[in-house]
Formats: C-alpha cells, sequence, structure tokens
C-alpha cells in the first residue's frame, strides 16, 4: 500500500520562540508517524537541531533554480541539504502567482531540487476562475506536463505531487472529499498512460484549507495520500491530528 505523507507549510509564519513551542509539541506526540515541515529558510537549524533523530523531517519551501553563483537573494538546493532538508516545495500556487513563476520555472527547480537529492513536492492547481471555466484537468495537466517533458516521467518515483486548489488555500473553503478525488484520480491516471508503476506509487497530497476535523474524510479517499497544511500547521493540536488521521 501507498504511504500518507502530511507536510506542513508554515509559509512566511513564525518565530524562534514560536517554533520552539510549536516543534517541542510536535515531536513528542508523532513519535513514530512520518511527517514533514516546511520552513522559512533562518529557521531551518532551528528545524534541524529541534528534529534531529525525530520521524519528522523537514524541508523549505522554495529554492533557485541555478546551483550557485551570483543571484543575490536566493537559495540553492545544496544549502538546502547542508541543513539536512529531505523535502522543498517547489511551484507553490502563491510563487506562481504573487512571484510570477512560470510553468517552465517550476520545472527547473524541481530538477534542480533532485538533483541535489531532494524531494520537491510538486503543487498543482486551479484558479477559482479556472475550475468555473470547466478547466481544471486542462491547468492541472499543463503543470504537470511542464515538468514531465522537462524531467521525465520517471523523476515522479522520486517526487510527491500537491494537489492545491487555489480557491480553497487559506479561504476556509476545502474541495468536498469527491471534488478533491477527483482531480487526484485524474492526476493519477495521467501518469499511469506514461508509467503505471511510478503512478501506483505516487504520493499525491491535498492542500487547502485542511483542518483535524475535515483531514479523516479526505484522507480516506483512495487516491488522497495526504496533505499540505498552511494555516493548521501552525497550531500543534491541529497539525498533530492531521498527521494521526493520515497514519491511520
Ligand atoms: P491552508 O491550509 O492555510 O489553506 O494552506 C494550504 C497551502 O497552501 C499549503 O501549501
Amino acid at each position: 500500500m501507498r504511504k500518507k505523507l502530511v507536510a506542513g507549510n508554515w509559509k512566511m509564519h513564525g518565530s524562534l520562540a514560536e517554533n520552539a513551542a510549536l516543534l517541542g509539541a510536535i515531536k513528542p506526540a508523532l513519535a513514530g508517524i512520518e511527517a514533514a515541515v516546511c520552513v522559512p529558510f533562518p529557521y531551518l537549524a532551528q528545524a534541524q537541531a529541534a528534529l534531529a533523530g525525530s520521524s519528522i523531517a523537514w524541508g523549505a519551501q522554495n529554492l533557485s533554480e541555478q546551483v550557485k553563483g551570483a543571484f543575490t537573494g536566493e537559495v540553492s538546493a545544496a544549502m538546502l541539504v547542508d541543513f539536512g532538508c529531505q523535502y522543498v516545495i517547489v511551484g507553490h500556487s502563491e510563487r506562481r502567482s504573487l512571484y510570477g513563476e512560470t510553468d517552465e520555472l517550476v520545472a527547473k527547480k524541481y530538477m534542480a531540487a533532485q538533483a541535489a537529492g531532494l524531494i520537491p513536492i510538486l503543487c498543482v492547481g486551479e484558479s477559482l476562475a479556472e475550475r468555473e471555466a470547466g478547466v481544471t484537468e486542462t491547468v492541472v495537466a499543463r503543470q504537470l506536463d511542464a515538468v514531465i517533458s522537462a524531467a521525465g516521467v520517471a523523476s515522479l518515483a522520486k517526487a510527491v505531487v500537491a494537489y492545491e486548489p487555489v480557491w480553497a488555500i487559506g479561504t476556509g473553503k476545502t474541495a468536498t472529499p469527491e471534488q478533491a478525488q477527483a482531480v487526484h484520480a485524474f492526476i493519477r491516471s495521467k501518469i499511469a498512460a506514461l508509467d503505471a508503476g511510478v503512478a501506483t506509487g505516487l504520493v499525491i497530497q491535498y492542500g487547502g484549507s485542511v483542518k483535524a476535523a475535515n483531514a479523516g474524510e479526505l484522507f480516506s479517499q483512495p487516491d488522497i495520500d495526504g496533505g499540505l497544511i498552511g494555516g493548521a500547521s501552525l497550531v500543534a493540536d491541529e497539525f498533530i491530528a492531521i498527521c494521526r488521521a493520515a497514519a491511520k
């Protein structure tokens, strides 16, 4: 059976003191449960120290597509590896919509991550206007195709995909389990058409207003293999309950 994986995306939240409390609470509560937190760059060292030896992995929310050089303000994949990161989010909708990341740039970041040994969590998902226009599958397929044509379908054996409908992110409006399952099944079948083995093993997370109260129902869908959690990953009891729901 495929594993389920829950990852927290802290976005631009936290402080040394807040993180110490949050990490200190989730570490013992999730002992033996595989999970991850993607923290802001300045707190990677703190996450590494606090989570070393635990079942919780850590990672970043973005990286440069470049290896090294005169790229002021950028952070490379190798630097993330230096801090013990296992994961990095690529192509989050906030990066795509607020910082102009194109499908092509996302594919380059995905490849830079894998080249350094990181597992990219590749985010895909449609906006509300796109859903209402009936082009959800077209948009998700285009986002996936950019990565598959650049990196090959086999690369997905070392990646996680996160389906995050933009209209459900931070809005309190969760996709229904049926809506999410339909897109997850579409993603898996699209990849299965290219490589059935990769599709069967691929962890496809759902993200968008996941809470302890709705996690169980979402994660019980056959193609939903855990979640990428924003707001609720900042609340220890919520995140712990969501991770436990995935581990059931
Ligand atoms: P929320 O869980 O706050 O809706 O955020 C989802 C998300 O964007 C995770 O990457």
